[in-house]
């Protein structure tokens, strides 16, 4: 609905560059394009005055989409869950410390990576969830409010009306495919053909966008984070890869950054964000690393839609994806706008094994 016209908005906007060259620092990308390059821009002037640190710029970036609602996906308002509440993931790194701060099932509390910041900066921990998290962003002088819309309500209400589709549960009865819980789980043994389901589920192609974003400062430092409100009509207690260290964005500041996006209930198994920053480190280009995190995961899950943008620590950078035309938007050095690359979604099975022999992986 929304997200696809966002999507369709972003596949015309975009102009159709490759992987790019280093623009200079300061450099701020991430993943989207559209009503994201609003989030790019905020960071990106921010680290105009040298006193915004690379944390400060990454902050402030998703903070502006979480205020924007970027997309329905990220933020207050979006994103219902069966119970037709919307919660919050989101993490924050430091590329310096490999500090990273967040917070998961965040409820009643907008400013997700607000909250984040401040598990990395006040507390010894990485990641608090649920109500403790808001308890402990309430005592942090975070406001405690409805994070549900009258839009977020309604979705959930037309959701339920067609029967609960789509669902994530499976291997329960009633059959979930066709009707709403509540659910019991049927007993399985591995000669049942729910069983194999278990094992390689489709991913359910369902919107589920993220806001992840690395930041270089002009002094080099760099800083990564992430904010979502996860996948619509999840099940209560659902959390993503958003704030998954190494998952949903990870960063070294002696190597570069990396920042993740798409079916993240298949992609957190993965931590494609951790291993796209170790294939820098081991000498890939960002365009190798990038491919090679994303066609890991679609050996294993052929339908997995996913997007993920690398970019080393002098600013060159490149995405990859799989099972959606995915955009990322970056604006560095002197540059006047925001540029947004389209990026080709992976073909197939076959080329990601051709791909894999040719690099010896
Ligand atoms: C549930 O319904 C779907 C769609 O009608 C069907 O393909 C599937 O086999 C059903 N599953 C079970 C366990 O009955
Ligand atoms: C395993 O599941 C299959 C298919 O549902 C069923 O026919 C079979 O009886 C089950 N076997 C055992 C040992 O429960
Ligand atoms: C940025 O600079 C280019 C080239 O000089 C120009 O075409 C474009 O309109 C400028 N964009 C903005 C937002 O100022």
């Amino acid at each position: 609905m929304a997200s696809r016209y966002y999507m369709l908005l972003q596949l015309l906007l975009a102009s159709p560059l490759q992987a790019s060259e280093a623009s200079g620092l300061p450099f701020v990308i991430n993943t989207w394009g559209g009503v994201f390059t609003a989030a790019t821009d905020a960071a990106y002037l921010a680290l105009q005055d040298p006193a915004t640190s690379a944390l400060d710029a990454v902050e402030i970036g998703c903070a502006t989409c979480e205020a924007n609602q970027c997309d329905g996906s990220v933020g207050y308002g979006g994103s219902p869950d069966e119970n037709c509440e919307t919660t919050l993931d989101a993490m924050i790194m430091d590329g310096e410390t490999m500090k990273s701060g967040a917070v998961a099932a965040l409820r009643r509390v907008k400013n997700a990576i607000g909250v984040a910041r401040h598990v990395l900066e006040y507390t010894s921990h990485t990641l608090l969830a649920g109500d403790l998290a808001t308890q402990f962003a309430v005592q942090n002088g975070f406001t405690e409010e409805e994070t549900s819309t009258e839009d977020s309500l309604g979705r959930c209400a037309e959701w339920k009306a067609a029967s609960c589709q789509p669902n994530y549960r499976i291997n329960v009865t009633p059959n979930a495919t066709q009707t709403c819980g509540p659910y019991t789980p049927v007993p399985l043994n591995s000669t049942s053909p729910s069983y194999s389901s278990l094992i390689a589920p489709d991913a359910v192609t369902t919107s589920h966008d993220t806001i992840s974003m690395i930041a270089i400062h002009s002094s080099g430092v760099m800083a990564a984070g992430t904010s979502t409100n996860g996948a619509s009509h999840k099940i209560p207690g659902r959390v993503g890869d958003g704030p998954i260290t190494g998952s949903g964005s990870y960063v070294d500041s002696e190597v570069g950054g990396c920042g993740a996006t798409g079916d993240g209930d298949i992609m957190m198994r993965f931590l494609p964000c951790y291993q796209a920053v170790e294939s820098l480190r081991g000498g890939l280009s960002p365009q190798e690393a990038a491919d090679d995190a994303v066609r890991r995961m679609v050996t294993k899950y052929p339908a997995i839609s996913s997007g993920i943008v690398v970019v080393n620590n002098k600013g060159e950078h490149a995405g990859a994806g799989s099972g959606w035309t995915f955009t990322y938007a970056f604006r560095g050095g002197s540059m006047n706008e925001t540029t947004v690359v389209t990026v080709p979604p992976i073909d197939s099975i076959q080329s990601t094994l051709r791909y894999r022999e040719q690099l010896q992986l």
